[in-house]
């Protein structure tokens, strides 16, 4: 059975830009992310509160976040640690992510951490959010497979996931952070949570391109209950501590899917695409969603 309606959580603006080589202006980057929100997405991840060191594409966001916050849609943030929770607060975030890892190789590549200090980092930011009402996703990379560890043991990654929902989570995020996983890999790790007493309702999937098998994925945690799907516009992005990471699923290539089973996003696919052709050509590179392709006219 499929759901009638997927809400999709846009990625493209973060998890996307963070990884683009052409530094986006920051204009461009709220015209993106207004342009985003009529075409009909109503959960834009807009930036990273973190090091700017470590994350230079998205150092600008005490800039950026102002320009669009009073757009009516949900703009969740990321933040590492008390340190970003504050800097995200102070401009009046109302939702946030903190984003672990299953694996030690990319806790310590991606937080300077191992898995278990990067839990304990989190933990303040957990409570503190909630404490103020702030709706908190918690994000766990190298769910299927790590570039450095091979494939990743299921219990391991329920593991994280009980600790982050344990810890106050709303929200999980189960990120195929180098796009490894397949179809009947993401139903064995949805079956392991279901049996730890995961209810579905708090998952969401965030499927990296890599192996051309992101939409095969998604369909295939639909039919497992999963409700929230994350997605970039135009399929941009990666990530800058994993190697070969590529892309996001293109949120495109999810709405023609969900539109042709019939499954309700509120989504104007015409305007996400002219959004994604003009981003584009700020980047410098064609769009590498096959649904933009066929639906740009030059
Ligand atoms: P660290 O070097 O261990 O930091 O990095 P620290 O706690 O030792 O602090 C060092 C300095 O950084 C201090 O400054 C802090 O104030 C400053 P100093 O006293 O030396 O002048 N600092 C900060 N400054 C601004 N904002 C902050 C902040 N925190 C500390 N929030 C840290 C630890 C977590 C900060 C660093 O590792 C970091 O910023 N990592 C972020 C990496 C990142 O953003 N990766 C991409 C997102 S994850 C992803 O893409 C995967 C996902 O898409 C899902 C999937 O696909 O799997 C979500
Ligand atoms: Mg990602």
């Amino acid at each position: 059975d499929l759901p009638t309606r997927v809400r999709i959580h846009e990625v493209g603006a973060r998890d996307g830009l963070q990884n683009e080589k052409a530094t986006v202006p920051t204009e461009v980057k709220a015209e993106f992310i207004r342009r985003l929100a009529d075409a009909g997405l109503t959960t834009i991840e807009a930036t990273s509160f973190v090091h700017p060191k470590w994350v230079p594409q998205l150092a600008d966001a005490e800039a950026l976040f102002p320009m669009v916050g009073d757009l009516p849609v949900s703009l969740p943030v990321l933040v590492p640690n008390e340190r970003g929770l504050d800097r995200a607060l102070a401009l009046g975030a109302r939702r946030v992510a903190v984003f672990a890892s299953a694996t030690e190789s990319f806790a310590k590549a991606n937080l300077n951490r191992t898995v278990d200090e990067a839990l304990a980092m989190f933990e303040p930011v957990v409570s503190r959010a909630k404490s103020e009402d702030v709706h908190v996703r918690g994000y766990l990379s190298m769910c299927f497979g790590d570039p450095w560890e091979g494939a990743v043991p299921i219990p391991q990654v329920v593991k994280v996931c009980t600790s982050l929902l344990d810890m106050g989570c709303d929200e999980l995020s189960l990120g195929d952070t180098i796009g490894v996983a397949t179809p009947g890999h993401v139903v064995a790790l949805l079956a392991a949570l279901d049996e730890a007493g995961v209810p579905v309702s708090a998952l969401g999937v965030h499927f990296h391109d890599t192996y051309g098998q992101a939409l095969a994925n998604t369909l295939a945690a639909l039919q497992q209950g999963v409700t929230t799907v994350d997605a970039s516009a135009g399929g941009l992005g990666g990530c800058p501590y994993a190697k070969s990471a590529t892309g996001n699923l293109a949120t495109e290539d999810l709405v023609w899917m969900l539109r042709g089973l019939g499954i309700d996003t509120g989504i104007d696919l015409g305007r996400l695409v002219a959004t994604s052709a003009w981003m584009a050509t700020h980047l410098g590179r064609p769009s590498p969603s096959r649904t933009v392709r066929a639906l740009s006219h030059e």
